[in-house]
């Protein structure tokens, strides 16, 4: 049977930032995706005393990590390499050593079982989950929102992606861990801020909306950082310290800034996605920012202002796993889109080569 229409299972390898992650995942094309196992090894304790990931702590990391994940995701999908059809491994974008330690474990396991070897990019696993969890028509769109990614893309094909725009500087996620740090709150920062939020007084700190006032879908969050130092500052200048109170009034500010820019931009994005006229429009989100409440809830009202369907992934599915590499190589192996022994591990790999490079770097490494 040909590689378009039998059923395969792929071994998914991901390791392009601080979490190791192997996962099976099983497709008949006459049925949905099965995801036999999805095992994630997270490296925040090794990082935490360094408010940020370390590049060569995280790459040794991975290399002790990946063969004990490899063996927990083939034994809790009761299957020996014998029984896999592929293997998938994220080639790029990401910190180079531990996207190499990933591609470097993949060509071994290939070489040793005889199996095709796909490099997949990171970004397209992310874009292409929906298609794994809810079997998604082409085309939706998408939007990447975490500690590492933040763009809009037009997902037309498993290898055609149109970036509308994304940050020009910091990723959302990352602003959240900043803000947690200047407040003294716990790392990640994205669900503590949302926690402190809740109490507070979103109009107390007028925060700016940075290129709102710009057409696109470009976004910035560099200066909501310092806008936040200032504030709390001023506070801390005036009282000579923070209250429960300042706190919750800081954090609701900052957060009602980040989601009003992320709803006006997913609005305008929506607007061009719209105008194309897709049969079943769908708005999907993914990363770890989808996971904060009130952003979602903006989100999800601006699709239905525009007529689309909304969709966030299940959590583990939205943040950093193997699972949608493995399905991401799934389609690129039903495309033919071999890789071989010379695949390389990028440090950049945009989606879309018609856009522009983006400089700058974020708390991950290499922005996409
Ligand atoms: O997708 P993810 O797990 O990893 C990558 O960045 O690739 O996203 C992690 C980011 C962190 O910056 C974290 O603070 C943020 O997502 N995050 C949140 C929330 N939960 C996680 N941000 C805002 N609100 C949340 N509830
Ligand atoms: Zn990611």
């Amino acid at each position: 049977m040909d590689r378009a229409t039998r059923t395969l299972t792929v071994l998914g390898l991901e390791s392009s930032c601080d979490d190791t992650a192997v996962a099976v995942v099983r497709h008949d094309p006459g049925a949905a995706p099965e995801i036999l196992s999805s095992v994630v090894a997270g490296q925040t304790q090794l990082h935490a005393a360094f408010g940020g990931v370390v590049p060569e702590i995280a790459a040794r990391a991975h290399v002790e990590k990946l063969d004990h994940c490899v063996e927990a995701a083939l034994s809790e999908a009761k299957l020996t390499l014998a029984g896999i059809d592929v293997i998938a491994v994220t080639a790029g974008p990401g910190l180079i050593g531990g996207v190499l330690s990933g591609v470097m474990c993949a060509k071994g396991l290939a070489a040793g079982a005889g199996l095709p070897l796909i490099g997949v990019n990171h970004l397209a696993g992310h874009a292409l989950t929906p298609r794994l969890t809810d079997g998604v028509k082409f085309p939706y769109l998408m939007l990447l929102v975490s500690g590492g990614h933040c763009q809009f893309l037009i997902v037309e094909g498993s290898d055609r992606f149109r970036r509308l725009g994304g940050t020009i500087d910091d990723a959302p996620g990352e602003a959240f861990d900043k803000t947690a740090k200047l407040l003294g709150l716990d790392q990640p920062g994205g669900p503590a801020v949302e926690a402190e939020a809740r109490g507070g007084d979103e109009a107390r700190f007028a925060f700016p909306r940075p290129l709102l006032d710009r057409p696109g879908c470009d976004m910035s969050f560099s200066g909501l950082k310092t806008a936040l130092l200032r504030a709390r500052d001023q506070v801390v200048s005036e009282k000579g310290g923070l209250t429960q109170v300042d706190r919750a009034d800081l954090c609701a500010s900052f957060q009602a800034a980040v989601r009003d820019l992320l709803a006006e931009k997913s609005r305008r994005a929506l607007a061009e996605y719209m105008d194309a006229n897709p049969a079943n429009p769908v708005f999907a989100v993914a990363g770890g920012v989808a996971a904060n409440g009130a952003i979602r809830a903006a989100l999800q009202d601006t699709a239905r202002g525009a007529g689309a369907r909304f969709l966030a992934p299940p959590l583990a599915l939205c943040t950093d796993n193997a699972a949608m590499i493995a399905w991401a190589g799934m389609e690129e192996f039903r495309r033919g889109q071999l890789s071989d022994m010379t695949l390389g591990a990028r440090p950049r790999w945009p989606l879309d080569t018609t856009q522009p490079a983006l400089l700058g770097s974020g708390k991950k490494g290499a922005k996409a």
